[in-house]
């Protein structure tokens, strides 16, 4: 077995990958559904309930004063990940979903008027569409995509195309139709697209359009520098970066934060409560109503040190090997159809496609059967794969863990699948 000496050392970090399944050892290539947890997560889970465990900002006792340093030394070092010193504008929430539903909620519903726009793109995730289709849908605002480019040009399709950007906002300008938000991914969870943040936060801005990214598939695929790119919001899930469910984070400019209405009332987010009106707590606590989630805010922080102590650059490097080899085996099947660029420039490890004439959970049912976890269905995005005429795809995505030979021997099970299907 070809294992690269990055993922030697680290498989062993994660507990799960030593089950078999369907008498095979575990192959998993779900990542961008959810990604697996080395032991330092799962231990900071049960460290926190066994020693630690009491609620945040409420008591005085030694129990509760060790729950918030836990809860706000893990902001500090979750902010320091993502370029951010002041930790005022790390918000936890319960993953990027809930993240964008704040700020749909919170920052762009009592700004929309009847004609303003949001502009979003074809490539985005249900997450990233349907909030800004509530908000639309009340408001009187209109949705506008920005779409996904399908020729096959040299570097292949699937992608976003500046040109297009700066023609609508350019357009809208001219209409007076004012463009109140673009909310686009960092990397698409299907084609796996990596968008050109920087530039894309640049072209906005010079027509005023503040920007938010979602970073739920680039969290544990690239660098995230929110201060380099100066994006307006990021968002992004524990769960996708080796850490815990049900935790998530939404980082806001201090100019969008002051412009941001409460999202949820609640203990917690107040200053001072009367009988009829409140006033609110400073951000971060103002958008943190409840009890939050300390042992899930610690076990985040745990995943982002094990990330940075495996190194980015190392991750970033490990997936292109993972990538390029997967895009060479791939295009040894001359009924496959690959969704998004067809080269490692400019992607990253989450790969769609589907076999002439097999349906998607044929084909994942079939990998299972191997011991290989596979997406098969639209993943989220079904504007995305309306615009490929197609209703569902096979996905496989790359964490860490994953080596050459998981490849392989997915490719030797999709061989089998189009054996038995297409008898
Ligand atoms: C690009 C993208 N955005 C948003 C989400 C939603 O993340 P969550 O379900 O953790 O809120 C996902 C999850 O797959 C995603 O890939």
């Amino acid at each position: 077995m070809q294992v690269s000496p990055l993922t030697a050392k680290l498989r062993d970090d994660f507990p799960i990958l030593k089950r078999k399944i369907n008498g095979h050892p575990l192959v998993y290539l779900d990542n961008a559904s959810t990604t697996q947890k080395p032991n330092c997560v799962i231990d900071a889970l049960v460290n926190f309930y066994e020693k630690h465990n009491s609620n945040v900002s409420r008591g005085v006792y030694t129990l509760a004063e060790e729950a918030t340093e836990i809860y706000e030394d893990s902001r500090e070092s979750i902010a320091k990940f993502i370029g951010v010193a002041d930790t005022g504008k790390i918000i936890f929430t319960r993953g990027t979903t809930e993240s964008i539903n704040l700020v749909a909620s919170a920052w762009a519903q009592p700004k929309l008027k009847t004609g303003d726009r949001i502009l979003v793109t074809e490539m985005e995730h249900h997450s990233n569409l349907v909030p800004w289709q509530l908000a639309a849908q009340t408001s009187g605002a209109e949705l506008l995509y920005w779409p996904v480019n399908l020729e096959s040009g040299k570097s292949g399709t699937g992608r976003l195309d500046l040109q297009k950007l700066e023609e609508t906002l350019k357009d809208s300008a001219k209409l007076k139709r004012k463009i109140r938000l673009l909310a686009v991914t960092a990397v698409s969870n299907v084609l796996g697209t990596v968008n050109p943040v920087a530039e894309i936060v640049k072209i906005a801005h010079a027509y005023g359009v503040p920007v938010l990214l979602d970073a739920a598939q680039a969290v544990a695929r690239m660098p995230i520098d929110v201060s380099a790119w100066d994006c307006d919001f990021l968002a992004f899930s524990g769960h996708k970066i080796y850490g815990p469910t049900g935790i998530g984070v939404l980082y806001a400019k201090n100019e969008r934060i002051a412009e941001m209405l409460p999202f949820q009332g609640g203990g917690g987010m107040i200053r001072q409560v009367d009988r009829q009106t409140s006033t609110w707590a400073d951000a971060p606590q103002k958008f943190e109503a409840g009890t939050p989630p300390v042992a899930e805010v610690s076990g985040l922080a745990a995943a982002v040190e094990y990330v940075l102590d495996v190194g980015m650059p190392e991750i970033q490097q490990h997936e292109l090997e993972l990538t390029t080899h997967a895009l060479k085996r791939l295009a040894e099947f001359k009924d496959l159809e690959l969704y998004g660029p067809p080269v490692t420039d400019g992607r990253s490890g989450v790969l769609s496609f589907n076999l002439r004439n097999v349906h998607p959970h044929d084909v994942a049912q079939v990998l299972d059967e191997s011991g290989i976890a596979v997406r098969a269905g639209h993943h989220c995005t079904q504007v995305l794969h309306k615009r490929f005429g197609i209703t569902a795809s096979v996905r496989m995505s790359f964490g860490l863990y994953n080596n050459t030979s998981e490849i392989d021997h997915l490719i030797s099970a999709l061989d089998q699948a189009r054996d038995i299907f297409l008898v």
